[in-house]
């Protein structure tokens, strides 16, 4: 463990969307904060090099391939974790994609079908087998990235904003189901972070940055570590009193 509270000591964690921007941060961050081991799900092969980064931060590392919207990869990877570390205490459900930015009118039936299958159908494929482990073992601690797109409509973003609505309700619904098993289950709701999907997302424009800044009442973009402080904190026994809660993690964003 280096420079961190303790916050995870000891404790068996995955996270998926880990080989960039939240999830990158979120991997890296858990082993500061004394995971015992930090598995990193991905479809992305740099999930390995931030397996490396956690390494040096602590922790045992392992990446695994997986996309989120399979259910066989998902059980298969939920399944490693559990065989090599032998139990899963916490769970970041952080995987997922910006998809088309088109109005409702005009937004395309193939893009909707794989925002609503990745960022939602796979956020409870991810559940469904960390809950089943974390029955097994009796208890455990989920968080699911949201977003302030989630909470509120956002022009452009018919099915993003669906598919997070909805982790929202499935966060609230699963919280209710396995209170009494030990098993807590949180989301973390960002505003705009400085991550390679917001880079996307402005294209390299400045005056939509600066407009996306403006937006944000502290006057800037978070950065990935600020949301994966929120995440750590909701999987450790600090916020054991937590659960079915979105965490705003905006700026102010959604209050103005
Ligand atoms: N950046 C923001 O401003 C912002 C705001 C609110 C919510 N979010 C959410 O935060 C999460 C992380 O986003 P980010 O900004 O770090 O983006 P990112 O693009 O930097 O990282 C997303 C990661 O998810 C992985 N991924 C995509 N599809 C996958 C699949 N099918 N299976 C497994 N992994 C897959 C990507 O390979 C990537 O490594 C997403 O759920 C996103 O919707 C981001």
């Amino acid at each position: 463990m280096k420079d961190g509270h303790g916050l995870l000591r000891d404790k068996v964690v995955l996270v998926t969307g880990g080989a960039s921007g939240i999830g990158r941060a979120a991997a890296v961050l858990f082993a500061r904060e004394g995971a015992r081991a930090v598995a990193i799900a991905d479809v992305d092969e740099r999930g390995k090099d931030v397996a490396g980064q956690v390494e040096e931060a602590g922790a045992a590392a392992l990446f695994l391939r997986c996309d989120v919207s399979r259910a066989r990869e998902v059980e298969a990877m939920v399944g490693e974790v559990a065989a090599r570390f032998g139990r899963l205490d916490g769970a970041f459900n952080n995987a997922g994609i910006e998809g088309a930015t088109a109005r409702t009118a005009d937004y395309e039936e193939e893009d909707w079908d794989r925002v609503i299958a990745i960022n939602l159908k796979g956020v409870w494929l991810c559940m469904k087998y960390e809950l089943r482990q974390m029955l097994a073992q009796g208890g455990g601690a989920i968080v699911n990235t949201g977003s302030v797109a989630g909470m509120v409509g956002w022009r452009g973003a018919p099915a993003y904003t669906a598919a997070k609505q909805g982790v929202a309700a499935l966060t609230r619904t699963a919280a209710l189901e396995y209170a009494r098993a030990g098993i807590r289950v949180n989301a973390v709701c960002p505003g705009v972070v400085r991550t390679p999907m917001v880079e996307r997302v402005l294209g390299g424009d400045p005056e939509l940055a600066a407009r996306f800044s403006r937006l944000e009442p502290l006057g800037r973009f978070a950065e990935p570590e600020e949301v994966a402080a929120a995440a750590a904190w909701l999987l450790s026994d600090a916020s054991s009193f937590v659960t079915g809660h979105c965490l705003v993690v905006d700026g102010g964003l959604t209050v103005q």
